[in-house]
């Protein structure tokens, strides 16, 4: 056997998953990538079949390890996931008892709201470091016991088991044999105690889940156990579990307290590494767990904005302003700026810092010469403002001072956009020569665990910029256009009178 100097990293995202082969000096060797259904049974609701999810990790799995000419190199395998999404399923057989219900998911926002008035925030801040939204795991899961004929029945007696889409996928390689998760999962269900790192009685009470459903919760970088033979003609450890935020963060190297990333998709997720204390935000950003590694913990604070590459796919989609997202890039510069037009992408209510469920978008300032590309800046000019709000935010709790921040994804290919928000944050972005650093954080993160890296120093190493974008706008400027964003926003929140 040739030496095992290669990872294998399972992506598997809100829209679709994909699988890349990495070697050690983090070179991609092949990748393979599927699309799979949304399903929105109801207005706010969103739903995946588990079983299209599976199938797609095989699929992926399998392609890139043949492409790849590496299948014999590889060490191990992580996985990486859209996070809060939930699975529960029979331990008996392995079939789900329902679709996955997907962390975009409201239907619990009438529960949530009712909770928040009975005072049960605290509790849950003090012990989660987030706050009550539909968002997380543990309300759709009280949801699904109560709505799927016998389900809760059948849980109290161990009959079931409950995962974030990481443990489901654990489940599925090892053939049944390992039911576990990571703590960055575990920490965004809304059950875990963050500081004892164990799942919470009080919590499990609370929101009524019973814990024989519940999985073991390991380090992010650990032998969880071996795929079954007849997968992949071999076992193959699976050796790292981490959020797909939380990946970019190890992806992205942000090893060192003050360093933050952010990740563009479909919203974007901006993470400040804190080092090893939770930090209790005062401007409602979340406390979470960013990974930990030989049992030692690093913490993070989190804004979390709902759209950001989503409000492109309106342009398209919606609005027919464009029919390729990379258009926004040429329009953009095409005006010198938004000729006072603002947009509030508040499409599905605002999250950090405002968490308003209830708040909706607005396109303000037109006048007979605005035109499609100012809309269009606006609209990438609006992702900007909210990632300068939550950089704001986390710096007032003090998380730290960082004079630059790490970006990744979607819309930081966009040279634009990148200079824009370096304008706006007043600090350096940088852009990493291989973006897809949530598949290669999970890659790190099964590497660290089979001996490929040897430590996070020996992954830093391999960090590599791609593009610097350094501040170069007149503060006045910087100023008033912050002014008339924040008059916008004003607008959009549901106790706007
Ligand atoms: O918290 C949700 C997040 O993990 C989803 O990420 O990239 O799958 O949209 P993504």
């Amino acid at each position: 056997m040739n030496k095992q100097d290669c990872v294998l990293a399972i992506d598997q995202g809100t829209t679709s998953t994909r699988s890349i082969v990495f070697d050690r000096d983090a070179q991609e060797l092949a990748a393979a990538r599927e699309e799979f259904a949304q399903h929105y049974p109801k207005a706010g609701w969103v739903e995946h079949c588990p079983e299209d999810i599976w199938k797609d990790v095989v699929n992926t799995a399998r392609t890139a390890l043949e492409k790849s000419g590496a299948a014999d190199r590889v060490a191990g395998i992580g996985i990486t996931n859209q996070r809060e999404t939930i699975v529960v399923w029979e331990r008996a057989t392995g079939k789900p008892i329902h679709r996955a219900i997907v962390w975009q998911d409201r239907r619990t926002a009438n529960v949530c709201q009712k909770l928040r008035d009975e005072g049960a925030e605290t509790l849950v801040r003090e012990r989660t470091g987030l706050l009550i939204d539909p968002y997380f795991s543990a309300t759709k899961l009280a949801w699904l016991l109560d709505n799927v004929p016998q389900a809760r029945e059948r849980a109290e007696k161990g009959e079931l088991a409950f995962g974030t889409i990481d443990s489901f996928i654990l489940w599925r390689l090892t053939g049944g044999k390992v039911h576990a998760t990571d703590v960055t999962n575990a920490s965004r269900t809304m059950l875990f105690d963050i500081h004892r790192q164990q799942w919470d009685e009080d919590l499990l009470r609370l929101f009524r889940v019973p814990a024989a459903l519940l999985p073991e919760v390991k380090d992010s970088s650990c032998i969880y156990g071996e795929t079954v033979p007849e997968l992949f003609g071999r076992p193959i450890p699976i050796a790292g579990i981490a959020g797909d935020q939380q990946a970019a963060v190890v992806g992205q190297a942000c090893f060192t307290p003050g360093m933050a990333k952010a990740t563009y998709g479909t919203g974007c997720f901006l993470l400040l590494n804190t080092g090893d204390k939770p930090v209790t935000s005062r401007n409602r950003m979340l406390t979470t767990i960013a990974y930990r590694i030989n049992g030692k913990t690093t913490y993070a604070l989190e804004g979390s904005i709902f759209v950001a590459g989503a409000a492109i796919k309106w342009l398209r989609d919606g609005l027919h302003l464009i029919t390729h997202a990379s258009q926004t890039d040429d329009m953009a510069t095409r005006v010198p700026d938004s000729h006072g037009v603002y947009m509030v992408p508040g499409f599905v209510g605002l999250g950090a810092p405002h968490w308003d469920p209830d708040a909706r978008g607005l396109i303000c300032g037109l006048t007979l010469d605005s035109s499609a590309a100012h809309i269009a800046r606006a609209a990438l000019e609006s992702v900007a403002y909210q990632t300068l709000d939550l950089v704001t935010a986390m710096m007032q709790d003090g998380g730290g001072t960082t004079d630059s921040i790490r970006v990744d994804g979607g819309m930081s290919a966009n040279d634009w956009y990148c200079q824009f928000l370096a304008d706006m944050l007043q600090a350096k972005v940088e852009r990493p020569r291989n973006v897809e650093t949530t598949a290669l954080g999970a890659g790190f993160l099964a590497g660290i665990a089979t001996g490929v890296w040897d430590s996070e120093q020996t992954v830093a190493s391999e960090w590599a910029r791609g593009s610097l974008f350094e501040p170069k706008m007149e503060n006045e400027q910087r100023r008033t256009m912050i002014a008339g964003w924040h008059q916008a926003v004003k607008r959009t929140l549901s106790t706007y009178t």
